[in-house]
């Protein structure tokens, strides 16, 4: 059942090029420049006309709802808030008929979530689900939604859960862009076809992961660690710090790359890993800066860069590579060898990957 990998996170890892196809598949077809999901169409005025639109989840979830606020704001230009559902639903959130409301949940049972989608709807939103389970509850109570296609997800820490809901939320941006006109032509028609071709990234991403092995086993001993990332990949620099957290039970934290000033930086010696999400394309020179910080306090750097870097290659301990895209898109290839690092840490420390302790795959209780 785990198809020859040691752990069900390993095996879902390595889904994921095909995972992503097919949550696209029969949905984006970047030729004829179209994207068609039911869901969205049949509410697509409800969208267009939303004053906000407002994202609820948990977890890994809410990390995805994190990078589709860059994403929908910068596509198609309508306000996002991003909310912890636990948080949303104890505070008399402000909401009106005119707000369109997205769940995101793997499981689909997650108790806050849940409760989040019926106070939205007893204040007169729009409630549209992002889920993975077939039937599941929150795929009930929401009035429309679109699954994720990512299949079972057996793993206690969520990955081709996060890539599929990111691809899912990316189509809708496009889709809302379109309608709306908030992308050039070009633009649009460049992103559909890059979509297309990202599981191709994928795979290739995944080649890091002797690398990843590689640098386990110099940092698996590490009491702390700092993920830092920018822009589109602040989220996945917190999503890397909960996998890790999660199944190597290394404390880990995530920041966007220029508040480490802020406060972090006073963490940094030379026994505390940074690991810096720096793609060639999106704040690459800011980020280089912030590596030069980390250097010049003895920190140690692990860099995730666009494949032929040279300027991090010479920061940096440790450089892992990664195919180039679009700078909106790099979070579905960034946050794979951060996937693989959680996995060989916690491995090589002997946690029990699939099952960490004191979690649970649905968590069905407030
Ligand atoms: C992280 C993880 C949890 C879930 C969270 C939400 O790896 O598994 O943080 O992401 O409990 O779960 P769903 O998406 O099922 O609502």
């Amino acid at each position: 059942e785990k198809g020859g990998y040691e752990h069900f996170m390993l095996k879902e890892i390595y889904e994921q090029p095909n995972v992503i196809k097919d949550t696209y598949r029969g949905r984006l077809l970047a030729n004829t420049g179209i994207i068609q999901m039911s869901g969205v169409e049949d509410n697509i005025e409800k969208f267009t006309n939303a004053d906000r639109i407002l994202i609820v989840a948990c977890g890994t979830s809410w990390h995805a709802g994190l990078v589709a606020e860059y994403i929908i704001e910068e596509f198609s230009r309508i306000p996002v808030e991003v909310e912890y559902a636990s948080e949303f639903r104890y505070r008399n959130p402000i909401i009106t008929s005119k707000d369109v409301v997205i769940a995101i949940s793997q499981s689909g049972e997650t108790a806050d979530t849940l409760a989040a989608i019926k106070l939205a709807k007893e204040k007169g939103a729009f409630v549209f689900g992002v889920c993975n389970v077939v039937g599941s509850s929150i795929s009930r109570e929401t009035h429309a939604g679109a699954y994720t296609h990512a299949g079972p997800e057996i793993g206690v820490a969520s990955t081709k859960a996060f890539t599929t809901q990111i691809t899912v939320l990316t189509m809708i941006a496009l889709r809302l862009a379109k309608v709306k006109g908030t992308l050039s032509n070009s633009d649009y028609f460049r992103y559909l076809q890059e979509l297309e071709i990202i599981p191709e990234k994928v795979l290739e991403a995944l080649n890091t992961n002797d690398i990843a092995k590689e640098i386990a086993e110099k940092f698996k001993d590490s009491q702390n660690c700092l993920y830092l990332g920018r822009g589109y990949n602040f989220p996945v620099a917190l999503e890397g710090a909960l996998k890790l957290k999660e199944i190597s039970y290394i404390h880990a934290e995530g920041y966007p790359a220029a508040e480490m000033k802020h406060g972090p930086i006073a963490l940094i010696d030379e026994k505390m890993p940074v690991i810096v999400i720096a793609p060639k394309q999106g704040h690459y020179d800011k980020v280089v800066s912030n590596i030069q910080e980390i250097k010049s306090r003895s920190g140690k750097i692990i860099a995730v860069v666009t494949k032929g870097d040279t300027q991090v290659k010479e920061l940096a301990d440790y450089v892992i590579e990664i195919p180039e895209t679009s700078d909106a898109l790099s979070p579905l290839i960034t946050t794979i060898p951060l996937q693989l690092l959680s996995y060989y840490i916690a491995v090589l420390r002997g946690c029990n990957v699939d099952q960490p302790r004191n979690l649970a795959k649905s968590v069905t209780v407030e």
